[in-house]
């Protein structure tokens, strides 16, 4: 498939298929880095709340970098993984002590945060500053390994660069941050890690896993 032909198609799908989501409604880096750090090990339905009550308690990085740790584990209650939640505040404290509360522009600005990883740094990069960086989590993973035929094991952290590689040659210059919306949100409802929706999917013709019979092959997962 060539990468006019996937971005666009993904664009138009996700034009049709879009979820209203409260951070896709806003460039404020602080509040889409709020939604991501809440989103990564947590599902939409169960994160969106969340998200909410940290937007309405803490509604700037200064109002969160001046709360007491407790209230910010008190709302936190219920997500788990309680280092995320201290990762969370650790990182607005810096924000405002090093940054003066403005968060660092660009990918490589933003990776000089603790706790910022490429994934959070390309989102917020993307999503705030609308920069032509591609963003990598689990759904985008299986969607170019199973289009693109790519056998690498995901698991493995040598994939990583390969994958990154892949993506950065598909985001296109034009609305990147709506192709990155666009292929997270396609992983997450279309191409579904269990009974993808091949029948009714617009890549389907392009689909190597689908055209080679290897959709429940692809993406190769394997713990070490
Ligand atoms: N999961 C992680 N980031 C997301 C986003 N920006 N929109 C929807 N789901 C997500
Ligand atoms: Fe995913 Fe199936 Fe579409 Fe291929 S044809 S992109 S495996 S949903």
């Amino acid at each position: 498939s060539n990468p006019i032909f996937f971005s666009s198609t993904l664009k138009n799908w996700y034009h049709r298929h879009r979820r209203p989501l409260p951070w896709r409604e806003t460039r404020d880096p602080y509040a889409i880095w709020l939604s991501e750090v809440i989103l990564q090990q947590t599902r939409v339905r169960q994160g969106l709340p969340y998200y909410l009550s940290f937007m309405e308690r803490f509604p700037t990085v200064h109002d969160l970098a001046n709360a007491p740790e407790d209230e910010v584990l008190r709302l936190w209650q219920g997500l788990g993984y309680y280092s995320r939640a201290r990762n969370l505040h650790f990182t607005a404290k810096q924000v405002v002590s090093e940054f003066g509360g403005r968060f660092p522009e660009g990918y490589h600005g933003l990776l000089q945060l603790k706790g910022v990883g490429s994934y959070t740094a390309a989102a917020i990069a993307s999503f705030a500053y609308k920069e032509q960086v591609a963003v990598l989590d689990g759904n985008v993973y299986r969607v170019l390994a199973r289009v693109f035929g790519r056998h690498e094991n995901i698991a493995a952290p040598a994939s990583k660069k390969v994958f990154e590689k892949l993506a950065n040659e598909l985001i296109p210059v034009d609305e990147p941050d709506t192709y990155n919306q666009a292929i997270m949100e396609f992983g997450a409802i279309q191409c579904t890690p269990v009974a993808p929706d091949c029948l009714f999917c617009p890549l389907q013709q392009v689909c190597f896993a689908f055209q080679n019979g290897l959709v429940q092959t692809l993406p190769v997962k394997e713990k070490a």
